[in-house]
């Protein structure tokens, strides 16, 4: 698959034309983004780890019924997706209270939620991500009653196949953020799932194994991602 022009380059990935007009070539690349764009790095490794990262859970997620982008590895930092019209706007489920909502509602950082809980952000990084709700999503026409609903139902699902996949491994899903799309009448899971966009947790000592340790500054960061990928038994 040939890669044409490029479309529009991310904070972590670039989208390029390709051969296929209903596809995508999206690449992994090792920039890293934190606080939407404020710190910025590259790290060796991470747009491969990543990219392989995505493939495989992904992969996991058709398997279990979820409809993705995800079309095949292309090389070692791209995929062929299916093109969407992405919906711009942020699905996040959180089964332990961490990240923005401890300092927006003064939760212990570590709080069990039970049930576990959601939140709709708008994806602008000038505004900073701000958290929406359903109503302001179909006020402003960024989605429908329908895709509002299939994008809730659909990331509580995905919350309770991966929750399981990694707390097989030992490991705690503690929240993430999933992106959707549609290709004319179907709605698909889009973009990524990566340690770039979810908190991860080791089950025992709550060692953080996810992008955390890089808005942190904790250091090891591509090394914790490989370490999890390793836990999931997926060769890199
Ligand atoms: P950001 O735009 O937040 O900086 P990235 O660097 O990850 O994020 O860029 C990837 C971009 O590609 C995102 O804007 C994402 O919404 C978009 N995207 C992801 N999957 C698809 C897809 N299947 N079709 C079209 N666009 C996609
Ligand atoms: P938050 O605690 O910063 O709101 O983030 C919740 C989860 O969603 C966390 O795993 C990081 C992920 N996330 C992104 O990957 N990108 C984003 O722009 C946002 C708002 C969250
Ligand atoms: N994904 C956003 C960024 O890259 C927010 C974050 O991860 O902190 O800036």
């Amino acid at each position: 698959m040939l890669r044409g022009e490029e479309l529009y380059s991310g904070k972590a990935k670039s989208v390029y034309r390709c051969e296929r007009d209903d596809a995508l070539i999206l690449k992994f690349r090792d920039d890293t983004s934190a606080f939407d764009g404020e710190k910025m790095e590259s790290l060796d490794r991470k747009g491969v780890v990543n990219n392989k990262f995505n493939a495989f859970i992904m992969q996991h997620l058709e398997s279990q019924g979820v409809k993705t982008h995800f079309l095949e590895l292309l090389s070692d930092d791209e995929a062929l997706v299916r093109k969407l019209e992405m919906f711009p706007i942020e699905c996040v489920v959180r089964n332990i209270a961490s990240g923005s909502m401890t300092r927006r509602l003064g939760i212990e950082d570590g709080t069990d939620l039970a049930p576990p809980t959601f939140e709709f952000f708008l994806k602008n990084d000038a505004l900073h991500d701000p958290m929406i709700n359903e109503y302001h999503i179909e006020s402003f026409g960024w989605a429908d009653a329908d895709a509002v609903a299939f994008m809730k139902a659909r990331t509580f699902e995905v919350n309770k196949i991966l929750g399981k996949l990694f707390a097989d491994a030992n490991m705690i899903l503690v929240d993430f953020k999933l992106e959707f799309g549609r290709q004319g009448e179907t709605l698909y899971l889009g973009d990524e799932f990566t340690p770039d966009g979810c908190r991860i947790w080791d089950a025992k000592t709550r060692e953080k194994l996810d992008k955390d340790r890089f808005r942190k500054g904790l250091g090891g960061v591509v090394e914790a991602y490989e370490q999890v990928a390793a836990r999931l038994g997926l060769q890199l």
